[in-house]
């Protein structure tokens, strides 16, 4: 199965496609953000390293980012990168990495969406932290608000969710990850789709551009 990078804005729903997907097609999921945030749980060096810059909204340094994603790489089913590559730097790093683990380039996919919807969406995020489950108090809630569905544990709201933290990440979303819609598009390898659409909505033109809507 082809690796797939989930390209787009903090809050385009990058993390609830790739829980979708990784639950119906067996795909692996590797969330950057998730993995900082469980580093950061278990204050290991490199929880320590990340934590100002996420708290602020910036991009934490390539090296680190990269030689996180090489320890998690391992030769099984096709993985879903969420929130990675974030910088062409890593873009060149993931394509060289796979190439030398013998796989096919990964392809792309852009969540094209506005910014004032990015912002809501991020507001009214809430996550189960043991998971990474996410839901939204208006778009798609909890049956029980604060309380996640499956394992009935408390849900929270990310710390960086806050406005001032969120403009910045969306600064820091155009200014450094953008460019990687012109380098996927160079090379052939990129889909753009409507993540303005509701999430199940998403999810089929996903498995269309994807290629796996059949029997779906
Ligand atoms: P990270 O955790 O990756 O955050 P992000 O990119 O900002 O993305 P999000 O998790 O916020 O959004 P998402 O697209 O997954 O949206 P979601 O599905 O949750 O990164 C956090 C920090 O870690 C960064 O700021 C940085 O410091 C650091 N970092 C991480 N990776 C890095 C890297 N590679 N390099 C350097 N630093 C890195 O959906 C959002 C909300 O919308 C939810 O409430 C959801 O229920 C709702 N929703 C989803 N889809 C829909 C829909 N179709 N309709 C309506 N609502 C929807």
């Amino acid at each position: 199965m082809r690796d797939i990078v989930l390209l787009g804005g903090p809050g385009a729903g990058k993390g609830t496609q790739a829980q979708i997907l990784q639950k119906q097609f067996g795909f692996r999921q590797i969330s950057t953000g998730d993995l900082l945030r469980e580093h950061r749980n278990h204050g290991t060096e490199l929880g320590k390293a990340a934590e100002g810059f996420m708290k602020r909204g910036e991009l934490v340094p390539d090296e680190l980012i990269i030689k996180m994603v090489e320890g998690e790489l391992r030769d099984d089913a096709g993985v879903l990168f969420d929130g990675f590559p974030r910088t062409v730097a890593q873009a060149e790093a993931l394509d060289a990495l796979l190439e030398s683990r013998g796989r096919g380039m990964a392809g792309a996919v852009y969540f094209q969406i506005d910014r004032a919807s990015l912002e809501e969406r991020l507001l009214g995020r809430w996550t189960n932290p043991r998971t990474g489950r996410v839901y939204h108090e208006t778009f798609n809630p909890p049956k029980v608000a604060g309380i996640d569905d499956e394992d009935g544990g408390p849900l929270v709201q990310r710390d960086d969710d806050k406005p001032e933290t969120i403009k910045k990440r969306l600064d820091v979303f155009e200014a450094q990850t953008m460019p990687l819609v012109a380098y996927y598009q160079h090379s052939e390898r990129l889909a753009a789709i409507d993540a303005t659409r509701p999430v199940d909505e998403v999810t089929h033109v996903l498995l269309h551009v994807l290629g796996l809507d059949h029997g779906h």
